[in-house]
């Protein structure tokens, strides 16, 4: 963890759930883009209602889902998936024990959790042509997700999206304004009577998205993030929509100003194509800015067991070991990752 930035919880303690629930919505969002909402519905057995509210009850911003066609052998693996939005969890009520046991009350509303995916191989140009109703397998939620920032140190959280990098910074902007409480981890003000049950969640008072694409036709859901009431900030390659160039350009403008003390106190949070990662990354160490790297490293099993997803990450001696993305990240310190 930077030793500038304060957060608590960045690892979740829930387990996984391993569920096979319907396709309920589909629709393109953008060029090549597509969101996918899968869930419960009225025909799920309610030990599986129960599984999905478990799993939009554990999860946190940053947090992905392994997804697979059922019944298909080819592809045969899953593949990774941010989790960009889920139905309202049912049971926030419940305190933490009850919920890291499978006890969750279903108040009748069927939970169900959506992904937005770029269409660029087998596995999600099969689901492109997914119809309500057909039968997916889901399993997660996965990795360690985005820790929770405290705005006692951090003031400014921008956040990074390349491309279909943008998944993820949906739900990391809700919590990080306070507008959702994620389960399990929350920094609350106390009331006059020290009693934390009741306190109330304390946003970041400044949350930036930073969105890059090729050309403003592959920009998906900008007004979701512009009404979730982040300073949305856009760079096109050919210059179609915002401000032409890279999204380095738009952290540069908006960190250009602020002094190096409020430096310290902004975040980053950056997803997207290796390529952009390796240039934030270089800009976030000339700028003396601080933050997370969302790694999306090609996975097969999602549940850390077998290595196909190794990552090579310094430890605060500057020693580098291989880091399993799927359980140990995908979220990591943003100078702690070596990239080849
Ligand atoms: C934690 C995590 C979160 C992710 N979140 C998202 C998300 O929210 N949305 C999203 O769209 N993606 C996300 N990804 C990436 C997604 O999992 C991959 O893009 C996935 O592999 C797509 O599956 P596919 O079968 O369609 O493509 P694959 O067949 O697995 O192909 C993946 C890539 O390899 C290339 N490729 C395939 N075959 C060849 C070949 N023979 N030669 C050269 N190149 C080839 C494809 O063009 C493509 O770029 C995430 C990945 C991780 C690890
Ligand atoms: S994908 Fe199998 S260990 Fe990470």
């Amino acid at each position: 963890m930077s030793e500038h930035c304060e957060c608590a919880n960045s690892r979740p303690q829930g387990g996984i759930t391993f569920l096979t629930g319907s396709v309920l919505e589909c629709e393109q969002v953008a060029k090549e883009t597509f969101r996918l909402r899968i869930g419960a519905s009225p025909k799920t057995l309610a030990e599986d209602q129960n599984g999905w509210n478990i799993l939009v009850q554990q999860m946190v911003p940053g947090q992905f889902v392994m997804v697979r066609q059922a019944g298909k052998l080819d592809p045969l693996l899953g593949r990774a998936f941010a989790i960009y939005q889920t139905s309202e969890p049912t049971a926030t009520h419940l305190p933490t024990a009850a919920v890291q046991s499978t006890t969750v009350v279903s108040t009748g509303r069927l939970p169900w959790v959506e992904i937005v995916y770029l269409r660029v191989g087998k596995a999600t140009t099969a689901f492109s042509s997914l119809k309500p109703g057909e039968a997916v397998e889901v399993w997660g939620p996965l990795g360690n997700g985005f820790p929770l920032l405290d705005p006692t140190h951090c003031d400014h959280l921008i956040c990074v999206a390349g491309g279909i990098g943008q998944t993820p910074m949906r739900l990391a902007i809700e919590e990080a304004l306070g507008h959702r409480p994620f389960l399990g981890r929350s920094i609350h003000t106390q009331n006059s009577t020290g009693d934390v049950s009741n306190a109330i969640v304390r946003p970041i008072p400044r949350v930036s998205f930073c969105y890059g694409a090729r050309s403003g036709d592959y920009l998906a859901d900008v007004s979701a993030f512009e009404s979730e009431g982040a300073q949305v900030h856009i760079a096109t390659e050919d210059g179609s929509q915002g401000t032409q160039g890279r999204v380095t350009d738009l952290i540069e403008q908006l960190v250009k100003q602020d002094s190096a003390d409020s430096r310290q106190r902004t975040c980053l949070f950056v997803c997207g194509p290796q390529p952009m990662l390796v240039a934030v990354q270089r800009q976030m160490a000339e700028l003396h800015l601080h933050g997370y790297l969302s790694l999306e490293t090609p996975m097969a099993c999602g549940l850390g067991i077998c290595f196909s997803c190794v990552a090579k990450i310094k430890d605060a001696q500057g020693r580098w070991d291989y880091r399993r993305t799927c359980t140990e990240g995908p979220v990591f310190e943003a100078q702690s990752v070596l990239f080849e």
